[in-house]
């Protein structure tokens, strides 16, 4: 049965009780999925002053920005945290939480944001695309129902995010003018992003928030993304994120039809020759 992802919802939708164990507590690589999107997401609060900043003289972005789309995310936050304190509770999450906070909070400053407000957008529109994708990915994979009918509901949000980031762009873009190379600019460097630190130290505090031994963590790390790697051959949806992400990108149609065929078929190729590479 496919669970639709629900509009609006409350953590008290969700039958945390109902949650079957066994189905996910022996699940190393969900673990440090779960642990890390929930730390990433209660912290959407400490960026969402700049952004807000950011786009002072649009008053409809500000306000859907600081009373829905914040809101949403410091939720997802929430109902993971929720989960993950019910499936490993031995687990310090707080503790671990608050170490990845002082971390990871240094590296949002206002200077991460780009100077255009139309370019901005389109960075949250990668962003976004990168969410709805990696929540559909991990609602494939598991198995646990409640689990599935929470990943359903972030993942649904995600992508009204995401609509509504790439609205905003095409408002901003209308009077800014950005081209092709500016925009692919941008989708490029947050795609390397994507990749990097972020992912790093919030597996980082929720390795070290179970006790493990830090000598271990770089061997840990790769054993991680390794799993990820293959994780994602199997389930991501390459489709999907192709198309979300040349949707907003000013390119002729023909163009981005021919371009999207490609990059699907270059970045299946790029996962699956990782995994046989590292396997
Ligand atoms: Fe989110
Ligand atoms: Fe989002």
């Amino acid at each position: 049965m496919i669970e639709r992802g629900q509009r609006n919802w409350k953590l008290e939708d969700l039958d945390f009780g109902a949650i079957r164990k066994n189905l996910a507590a022996g699940d190393e690589s969900l673990f440090y999925l779960l642990a890390s999107a929930s730390f990433v997401e209660i912290l959407s609060e400490l960026y969402t002053a700049n952004l807000i900043e950011h786009y002072r003289g649009d008053a409809d972005a500000a306000r859907w920005l600081e009373e829905t789309w914040v809101q949403e995310e410091v939720r997802h936050g929430q109902a993971l945290k929720r989960y993950v304190n019910a499936v490993w509770p031995e687990f310090d999450w707080e503790m671990s939480f608050s170490r990845f906070s002082e971390e990871y909070g240094r590296l949002c400053s206002m200077e991460n944001l780009e100077p255009s407000r139309a370019l901005e957008m389109a960075a949250r529109c990668v962003v976004e695309t990168g969410t709805s994708t990696l929540y559909r990915c991990l609602y494939d994979y598991v198995e646990e129902p409640v689990l599935k009918q929470l990943l359903a509901n972030i993942k649904a949000d995600e992508v009204r995010h995401y609509a509504m980031f790439r609205r905003l762009f095409a408002e901003h873009n209308r009077t800014e003018g950005k081209g092709f190379i500016s925009v692919l600019h941008v989708v490029w460097k947050r795609l390397i992003e994507i990749r990097g630190e972020d992912g790093h130290i919030a597996f980082k505090h929720a390795y070290l928030g179970r006790g493990n031994n830090p000598e271990h963590l770089d061997r840990e790390w790769k054993k991680f993304r390794k799993g990820l790697r293959q994780l994602m051959a199997r389930h991501y949806p390459f489709n999907m994120a192709v198309e979300m992400l040349l949707s907003f990108v000013p390119l002729a149609h023909p163009l981005k039809k021919r371009l999207g065929t490609f990059l699907v078929r270059a970045a299946r190729l790029f996962v699956s020759s990782r995994v046989e590479f590292t396997s």
